[in-house]
């Protein structure tokens, strides 16, 4: 299989998006690392050791400097030097616009989707670099690029990310690390599935291809990113939204869009 006899991180992987890449990095081979702040991350772990391959699971914080580095030590002892890192933990702290967000709760969001993933990578790319091979792959989203009404402190860390996969290309790419960013649109995880259905088929209405993204389809995009084939893309922002990027997705003028969408959809489709 294309990534046996290599070690996968994956954080965020107790659920959604990151608990599918975590299954489909094992389908492919990889032993599996696993990083969370709840412990649902051990039933991934027990998923993972399903398909045949090993996993290690450890429960700690992106955002805190010193546990990543602990747990990054811990999952190499207990498996192997980290060759594949997946940035996947992010969290939404607040909904609100600029001027009534609490500074705390942009600090978190910034904390754990930017300061995390800088965390991970210190941890891990050195070793990266000294074998000479090494991928990470960045989980960004749409609201890097076009802005997201009511999340600034999200959307701005997204875009850090993307900044951060830059650098890291322009610092790395010579020793045989790539880094990738990865920009999902809506994705129906659980908690999208949630949604109220009128709020999800306003979503829909916006997104060309008229339906949500599925957490296997992100899967499937970082496992080729992860792959040997992929070594010469690097520095690369790869949108996964069914062309939502297109349509400027925000939450304020989601009404407004339908009704463009509809009209649209009336005339030609
Ligand atoms: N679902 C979507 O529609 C969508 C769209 C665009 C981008 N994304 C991005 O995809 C990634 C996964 O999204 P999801 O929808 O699966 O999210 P989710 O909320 O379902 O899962 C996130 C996981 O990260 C973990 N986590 C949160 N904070 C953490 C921390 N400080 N330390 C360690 N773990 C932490 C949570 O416990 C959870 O298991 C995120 O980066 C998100 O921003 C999701």
């Amino acid at each position: 299989m294309a990534l046996t006899g290599k070690t996968a991180l994956v954080t965020g992987a107790a659920r959604g998006i990151g608990r599918a890449i975590a299954l489909r990095l094992a389908q492919d081979g990889a032993d599996l690392a696993l990083m969370d702040l709840s412990d649902d991350v051990n039933g991934t772990a027990d998923a993972v050791r399903a398909l045949g391959v090993r996993a290690f699971a450890v429960q700690a914080d992106v955002s805190d400097a010193a546990a990543v580095t602990e747990a990054v030590a811990t999952l190499t002892t207990e498996l192997a030097a980290i060759d594949i890192l997946v940035n996947n933990a992010a969290l939404v702290k607040n909904i609100a616009p600029v001027g009534k967000m609490a500074a705390a709760d942009w600090e978190t969001e910034i904390a754990v989707n930017l300061n995390g993933p800088f965390n991970l990578i210190r941890a891990v790319i050195e070793p990266m670099a000294e074998a000479g091979w090494g991928r990470i792959i960045n989980i960004s989203s749409v609201a890097a690029r076009g802005g997201l009404h009511y999340q600034a402190g999200y959307s701005a860390s997204k875009s850090g990310v993307l900044g951060l996969t830059h650098t890291v290309t322009l610092e790395y790419a010579r020793f045989g690390v790539t880094c990738n960013a990865v920009l999902p649109g809506v994705i129906e995880t659980e908690n999208v599935k949630a949604m109220p259905k009128a709020v999800s088929e306003s979503v829909k209405a916006m997104v060309p291809a008229r339906r949500l993204g599925q957490v296997d389809e992100v899967a499937h995009l970082v496992a080729f990113l992860a792959s040997e084939e992929a070594g010469f893309i690097s520095g690369a922002e790869i949108d996964i939204d069914g062309g939502t990027r297109l349509n400027a997705l925000t939450l304020g003028s989601r009404a407004e869009l339908k009704e463009r969408a509809d009209a649209l959809a009336r005339a030609f489709d």
